[in-house]
């Protein structure tokens, strides 16, 4: 009888708690609600995104990371009544690259300096906000702007990298701080921007810095706790040494010389995915350190795993295969860039395929499997190589290597890439790749005297090993129709990845650097532009259906998805990365913000924010023509990375040098070599610059200024600083 009273009060009990639950279901935007909604982010909802089209659950959507919705709301009829529903100042400046995550209506963003923040995408605000508050000296560090990819969102959960190389952990509810782990060795410099991925309860994470001293590794940490369960390393190192896994050994043997000292590249600082059902991991890997083979892997060989597709076992991150797309990579041809996994009929056989568009400007179909090869055709200008051997090995070009120490070797695509970080994006239903492609190329040229972290090249004094034609005077080796280094322009591309060949493309004049890609279940293709302006593409011709003007270049990619049944289109915009620090392509850089759109949105836009206009300065170099050509080269040694080389055009979210005040000009000591602006990411250069450096980069400003205002264009400017480098680098200094 006791125990039957007992379990009729234990029913009432359970029945009071049921009536609770249904009258009162956490409220959206509460701690509880976001707690249920994130804490239901686990394996099996990341493996079957689609059965919640509302969501934005990974990075690319899905573990195929397809960057499809399949959300037909918004279609090609519907996108021409598309609305601003609202808008969200972030308060910051400088570039967002990321990829939100949404889950039941709450979106995880990050932006510059790696800051979290939590949207009530219901209201439009702000839940929660994190700061990891990063060194403002890291922003020399940071290749291409203090950017971040995106967050990884599992069991109520937030994960992001930040640039000072931390991995860190959040309560997805409340914003505060569950594990902080160390990932790299400060020793060297290592940034993270890319976006870490969940997989098997692991939160993977690899890292940026080949263009100074690193060594490329992925990471695999505990989602619960922050424990290192393993770690992949993408370079052999020192030899002497054991290797940390078997494969490094048979590494080693592609590479010559002293490789290790130097780190040897091979980060991996974008791309990372995953193949549930094969267990597998695909890591991209990047360029070498240095950038010129010569000096970095002297006798040659392929410098495995550099340029390359890695597939790795889930669970413990041991080797299963690779494919480089670029042996003994000479050129920043990276291979992080973003991979799509599909299932393709390619002559009569369904394949699993894995397929990228890295830097080096071929579109490749992999066997995801084994790693075999199935196709690469161009999908933009390239002049590096004649084609691919059966098995994928590209057929190079005998000047490709510009071993000619006399010349600036001309070659296409230059360091940005064919394409880049921004990611692509593959429609079910069309069967079409939508990539942000790129129409760039670089003068590069090898110098004999340049050596590890010695001071000589292209922004070398921040510690850059690369090897782009620091000397103007050199003469120039380009091909007619090779795209000209300092007029780079971009082009969405709708790429057939089984017939190898465009469908339909639109031409960026004005640059390459647009923004990322997004594709639906309504036919469209959405992407922002530098211009500001965010479109929608009929995904099957390219015809624009709608277009937003947003005040700012746009470089990440919108997202989609559903609240209550509606679909809405979100999108980042804060104007910056490598290219964006330098230059811009409308009136004003507004502080980064998030737009959202939807069927009949009627919001107003925010007001623009009007930047103070400024001017070339007027004034007058005070040295000669020598000195004037010393600035030049020690601007392009120190200066270059974040002031952009393409001098005189304005600026970008960093300002251009020739424009600044008298006031500035007369601060430029305190500015440079005192560090008067260092908190704002400006370094100081004090002990590497003396007060006679920064009068002649003063000079070389002043006169590119006064040549622009007299109306010569930007060839002729370089001409002229070109004899005068050549002045510079042969006459002494008088003092
Ligand atoms: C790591 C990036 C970086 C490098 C390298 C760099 N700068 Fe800057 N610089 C900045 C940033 C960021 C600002 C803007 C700070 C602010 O918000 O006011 C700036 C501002 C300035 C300004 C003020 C401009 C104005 O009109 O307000 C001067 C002058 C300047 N830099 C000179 C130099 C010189 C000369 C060099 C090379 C010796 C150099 N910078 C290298 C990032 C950099």
């Amino acid at each position: 009888m006791k125990k039957l009273i007992q379990l009729a009060s234990y029913s009432l009990l359970l029945l009071l708690l049921v009536i609770q639950c249904q009258q009162e279901p956490p409220k959206p935007g509460t701690a509880e609600f976001i707690k249920a909604a994130t804490n239901a982010v686990d394996d099996a909802a990341i493996t079957n995104a689609d059965a919640r089209p509302g969501d934005w659950l990974s990075h690319g959507r899905n573990y195929q990371e397809d960057r499809y919705s399949p959300l037909d709301q918004i279609n090609k009829e519907t996108v021409k009544k598309l609305g601003l529903a609202w808008s969200l100042d972030l308060g910051v400046m400088r570039g967002i690259e990321a990829s939100p995550i949404v889950v039941d209506g709450v979106m995880y963003l990050t932006g510059p300096w790696s800051v979290v923040w939590a949207i009530d995408l219901r209201k439009g605000e702000q839940i929660w906000k994190y700061d990891p508050e990063v060194p403002a000296e890291y922003a020399e560090i940071a290749c291409c702007d203090v950017v971040n990819r995106g967050v990884a969102l599992y069991k109520g959960a937030v994960f992001f990298g930040t640039i000072d190389g931390r991995l860190i952990s959040l309560d997805a509810a409340t914003g505060t701080v569950n594990w902080e782990k160390l990932t790299v060795d400060r020793a060297r410099k290592y940034t993270i921007t890319g976006a870490p991925r969940i997989v098997k309860g692991n939160v993977l994470i690899g890292n940026g810095g080949a263009e100074f001293d690193a060594r490329g590794y992925v990471s695999a940490y505990d989602a619960k706790t922050g424990k290192e369960n393993w770690r992949f390393y993408t370079v052999p190192g020192d030899p002497s040494k054991p290797f940390e896994n078997p494969i490094l050994e048979e590494a080693a043997k592609t590479w010559t010389g002293e490789w290790w000292t130097m780190g040897g590249g091979g980060t991996v600082w974008d791309a990372i995915v995953y193949d549930p059902e094969l267990n597998l991991v695909y890591i991209g890997v990047g360029n070498g350190t240095p950038w010129d083979q010569l000096h970095r892997s002297p006798g040659g060989g392929d410098n495995w795993f550099l340029s390359s597709i890695v597939a790795l076992n889930a669970d413990d991150g041991k080797y299963a295969w690779h494919f480089q797309t670029t042996p003994g990579d000479t050129w920043d041809y990276t291979s992080t860039q973003p991979m799509v996994l599909a299932d393709l009929e390619i002559e009569g056989k369904m394949r699993k395929v894995i397929m990228q568009a890295p830097k080096n400007g071929f579109f490749y179909v992999l066997d995801r499997t084994d790693g075999s090869f199935i196709s690469a055709e161009p999908y933009t200008k390239q002049n590096w190589a004649k084609g691919m051997d059966e098995k994928g090995r590209p057929i190079e070009e005998e000047y490709a290597r510009y071993k000619d120490v006399g010349k600036n070797t001309v070659i296409a695509p230059g360091a940005y890439g064919g394409h880049n970080w921004q990611p692509m994006a593959f429609n079910k239903e069309t069967k079409l790749m939508y990539i942000p492609t790129h129409k760039v190329s670089l003068a590069f040229s090898h110098d004999e005297e340049n050596s590890f972290n010695k001071v000589g090249r292209g922004a070398s004094g921040s510690g850059w090993n690369v090897s782009y034609g620091d000397k103007l005077y050199k003469p120039m080796v380009m091909k007619a129709d090779d795209p000209n280094p300092y007029a780079p322009s971009g082009r969405t591309v709708a790429w057939d990845p089984i017939a190898q060949k465009e469908v339909w493309g639109v031409d960026h004049p004005l640059t390459h650097w647009n923004g990322g890609i997004i594709t639906t279940k309504g036919g469209l293709v959405f992407q922002g532009d530098a211009t500001g302006m965010l479109k929608a593409y009929d995904a099957s011709n390219g015809t624009v259906l709608w277009e937003h003007d947003l005040q700012t270049g746009i470089i990440a990619p919108p997202v989609t998805y559903a609240i209550d049944g509606k679909q809405y289109l979100s999108i980042a915009v804060g104007w910056g990365g490598i290219t964006g620090l330098t230059r811009k392509f409308t009136e004003n850089v507004n502080p980064g913000r998030i737009y959202t759109f939807e069927i009949d949105g009627n919001a107003e836009m925010p007001a623009e924010i009007m930047a103070a206009k400024t001017e070339l300065t007027a004034l007058a170099p005070t040295g000669g023509p020598a000195d004037i050509g010393r600035g030049l080269t020690l601007y392009v040694k120190f200066c270059v990375q974040c002031h952009g080389d393409a001098f005189g055009t304005g600026g970008g979210a960093i300002p251009d040098l020739t424009h600044s005040s008298e006031g500035v000009f007369k601060n430029h000591k305190e500015i440079i070599l005192n560090g008067a602006l260092a908190s704002k990411g400006m370094p100081n250069f004090e002990g590497r610059l003396t007060e006679r450096d920064v009068e002649d980069i003063g000079s070389f400003v002043k006169y590119t200024a006064s040549s622009l205002r007299k109306g010569d264009d930007f060839m002729t400017v370089l001409t002229n600083l070109a004899g005068m480098q050549y002045l510079g680098d042969t006459q002494p200094r008088k003092d």
